[in-house]
């Protein structure tokens, strides 16, 4: 997500927090387990906390922030999808 931004009203994405590390962490190994397994159903309920959690951060402290900043999310939205589709590219390339 945008973070913060730069001279020239472009964005730099900040690294993801150890919440967010730790979602990705129950994400991989939810992915790699199975609903019959041992801790499947907390991890999954922890994991929705986590993003709960998120959503009202980004509701509660990012949503009024961009908007007090008048920021052109419209043109945010198109750098973000260009640049997208050049990692993505980048990728298929690879
Ligand atoms: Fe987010």
């Amino acid at each position: 997500m945008p973070s913060k931004p730069r001279s020239g009203g472009a964005f730099y994405f900040r690294r993801p927090n150890r919440r967010e590390t730790s979602a990705k962490d129950l994400i991989a190994q939810i992915e790699g387990s199975s609903p019959a397994d041992d801790h499947y159903d907390a991890k999954v309920k922890v994991l929705g906390e986590y993003v709960d959690h998120h959503v009202q951060e980004e509701e509660g402290e990012m949503f009024p922030k961009v908007r007090k900043a008048k920021l052109d999310t419209v043109g945010l939205g198109e750098q973000i999808a260009e640049r997208k589709a050049q990692i993505m590219q980048k990728k298929v390339l690879a």
